[in-house]
C-alpha cells in the first residue's frame, strides 16, 4: 500500500485570519527539514513537500471585514504573506495550495460525490454547539466551567440546521485497525485516539446551510461543504491528475496534536469511502509554550519568526525551535535559551571551529589539504555518530539529530584544544598534518550532517571545504557573535 521509495510531506494548511507565527513556523520548519533530509537520501524526485492556506472559513470573512478589504483581495494578500514568510525563512516547499483554487474545488467535489454515490452521505438535522474559532462542533462536556470553548474562551453558537452527514460510525473498525497498525505517531497520540474511537464514533455533519464562503456540495448546490471536510482533501487535490499523482498514498502528514483527530480518524474514513488508499503516516507533534506561558496576543508574548530570523538568521530559528524539545513532545521555547544556543553552539561552536581550522590550514599549508591517514578510531567514532543521526531522522527525532551534529562539533573542538596544532606546528609542521587530517574529517562530517539542519551555513561550509578539491578556500564567518542580549 505504501511506497518506501517516495515521501510526500505535508503541513496543515493554515488559516489566514492572521500571519504565520512561530507555532506554524515550527511545523513548517520540521517538514522542510525532513524533506531536505529525505531528498538527499532518496533523490529529489522522490520527495515532495506541500504547504498552503485554508481559506474557506468564516474566520476569513471576519478578518477581511476587520481589515476593511473584500474577501478576494484579502485572501490573495494573506496567502502571499504566508509564502513570503516561508520564502524568507528558507523553506523550500514544492507546492503551495490554497483551498480557493479551482484545482481544490474540483477534486474536493469529485471526492465528495464519490462518498455520496457510495451511500455514505445522508441528510439530517444538526442541533448543537459550534465554535467558529475552532471551526468545529463542540460537545457540552468539552466546554470549560464558564460554558466557553476551552481554546477560544468564548461561548459557542447554538446551531440548528439541515446538514448532510457522513457515516463515520461505519468506519470505526477500520479506523481502529489503522491506528493499531501504526497510522499515527508518536505512541502517546495513538493511545489518545484509540481511546476516542473505541468510545464510539458518531456520524459527523459535513455541510453548512448558511455558510457565505466555501465549496458547494455537488449533489445539493445550496449547501457548502464544512470547511474541515474539504480542507483535508487539499493533500490529495494538490497532486491528483498531475505528474505527481504517484505520491499518493505516501503522504506523511505533520501537524500539531490539536488536529490529529481530523487527520487520523476522519480523513482516512473519507478516503476509504471514496475508494482511495489512506496516508502512510499522521505525525502529531507537541505544542510549545513561550518562556513558560501559552503564547497569546493579549499577553504580548507572541514571537514573530521573521523578527527572530532578522536578528539570528534562518539556521538559528530552525535549530532553535527544533532542538528546544524532542519532536513529538510538548515543551517550552525560551528566548534566553535560544540566545545561548546561538552564542555557544552556532557562533562559539560550529562557527568558531570552522573559522579556526580553515584559517590555520590556509596559513600553514596554503590551503592545501593534508593527505595523511585518518586514524581508524576517529572514523569509527564519526561513523557511530552518523548512524545515530540517520536513525534519528528515520524516527522523526529531530532534536536528537541536532544534538548529534553538535556532538561532532564538541568532539572536534575537544580534539583541537587537546592537540593544540598552533603549538605543534612550530615544532614539527609535517607531523602536524595528522591533526589537520582529523580536523578536516570532522569538518566534512559536520558539513554533511548540517545540510538539512543548518542549510545556509551548509552552503558556505561546502564551498569553503570543496570536498572534491585538493584545497580549501579562504575562511568566512558562519555566525557572527552577538553583543546584544537576548
Ligand atoms: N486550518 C487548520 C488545519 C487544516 S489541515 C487540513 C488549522 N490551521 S491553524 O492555522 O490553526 O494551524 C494549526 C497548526 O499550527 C497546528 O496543528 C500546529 O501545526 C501549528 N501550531 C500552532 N501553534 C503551535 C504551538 N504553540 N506549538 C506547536 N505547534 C503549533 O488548524
Amino acid at each position: 500500500m505504501t511506497s518506501p521509495q517516495t515521501k510526500y510531506f505535508t503541513t496543515p494548511i493554515y488559516y489566514v485570519n492572521g500571519d504565520a507565527h512561530i507555532g506554524t513556523a515550527y511545523t513548517t520548519l520540521a517538514a522542510d527539514t525532513l524533506a531536505r533530509y529525505w531528498r538527499a537520501q532518496l533523490g529529489p524526485d522522490n520527495v515532495r513537500f506541500l504547504t498552503g492556506t485554508d481559506e474557506n472559513s468564516q474566520k476569513t470573512i471576519d478578518a477581511a471585514a476587520a481589515a476593511g478589504l473584500a474577501v478576494g483581495p484579502y485572501l490573495n494578500q494573506m496567502a502571499q504573506r504566508f509564502r513570503d514568510c516561508w520564502d524568507t525563512l528558507g523553506i523550500a516547499y514544492d507546492d503551495f495550495i490554497r483551498t480557493t483554487e479551482p484545482r481544490h474545488h474540483h477534486h474536493a467535489r469529485a471526492l465528495l460525490q464519490k462518498m455520496y454515490d457510495q451511500g455514505d452521505i445522508y441528510a439530517g438535522e444538526y442541533v448543537g454547539l459550534y465554535c467558529t474559532g475552532c471551526e468545529s462542533f463542540l460537545k457540552e462536556n468539552e466546554l470549560d466551567e464558564h460554558g466557553h470553548c476551552p481554546h477560544h474562551q468564548r461561548p459557542p453558537q447554538q446551531i440548528k440546521e439541515q446538514n448532510y452527514f457522513f457515516r463515520l460510525s461505519k468506519y470505526s473498525d477500520q479506523i481502529i485497525a489503522l491506528l493499531e497498525g501504526g497510522l499515527i505517531q508518536p505512541e502517546s497520540r495513538k493511545n489518545e485516539l484509540l481511546a476516542f474511537v473505541r468510545a464510539g464514533l458518531e456520524d459527523i455533519s459535513i455541510s453548512r446551510e448558511g455558510a457565505q464562503i466555501g465549496i458547494s456540495c455537488p449533489w445539493d448546490e445550496s449547501h457548502k461543504v464544512y470547511v474541515w471536510t474539504e480542507a483535508l482533501i487539499n493533500y490529495y487535490s494538490a497532486i491528483a491528475d498531475t505528474p505527481h499523482e504517484h505520491f499518493w498514498p505516501s503522504a506523511i502528514h505533520l501537524m500539531g496534536k490539536d488536529i490529529t483527530r481530523f487527520h487520523a480518524v476522519i480523513w482516512p474514513a473519507l478516503l476509504l469511502s471514496a475508494g482511495l488508499p489512506v496516508p502512510q503516516l499522521v505525525f502529531g507533534h507537541g505544542f510549545f509554550t513561550v518562556d513558560g506561558t501559552k503564547m497569546s496576543k493579549s499577553l504580548g508574548n507572541v514571537i514573530e519568526p521573521l523578527t527572530l530570523s532578522e536578528k539570528y538568521g534562518n539556521d538559528a530559528v530552525r535549530v532553535g525551535l527544533l532542538s528546544a524539545f524532542e519532536f513529538g513532545n510538548d515543551g517550552d521555547f525560551s528566548q534566553q535559551t535560544f540566545h545561548q544556543l546561538y552564542q555557544t553552539k552556532l557562533a562559539g561552536g560550529i562557527g568558531n571551529l570552522f573559522h579556526r581550522v580553515i584559517t590555520l590550514v590556509n596559513k600553514y599549508y596554503d590551503g592545501v589539504k593534508p593527505t595523511t591517514d585518518l586514524p581508524a578510531e576517529v572514523k569509527s567514532h564519526t561513523d557511530t555518530l552518523k548512524a545515530t543521526y540517520h536513525r534519528a531522522f528515520t524516527d522523526y527525532k529531530l532534536k536528537t539529530a541536532i544534538d548529534t551534529l553538535f556532538a561532532v562539533v564538541d568532539t572536534a573542538n575537544q580534539h583541537l584544544n587537546d592537540t593544540e596544532p598552533w603549538k605543534a606546528f612550530k615544532v614539527d609542521p609535517e607531523a602536524t598534518k595528522d591533526i589537520f587530517t582529523v580536523q578536516l574529517h570532522y569538518l566534512t562530517v559536520i558539513t554533511e550532517l548540517a545540510a538539512p539542519l543548518l542549510p545556509e551555513a551548509h552552503q558556505t561550509m561546502h564551498s569553503i571545504l570543496q570536498p572534491d578539491q585538493p584545497t580549501v578556500t579562504p575562511s568566512q564567518i558562519l555566525y557572527a557573535r552577538l553583543d546584544t542580549p537576548a
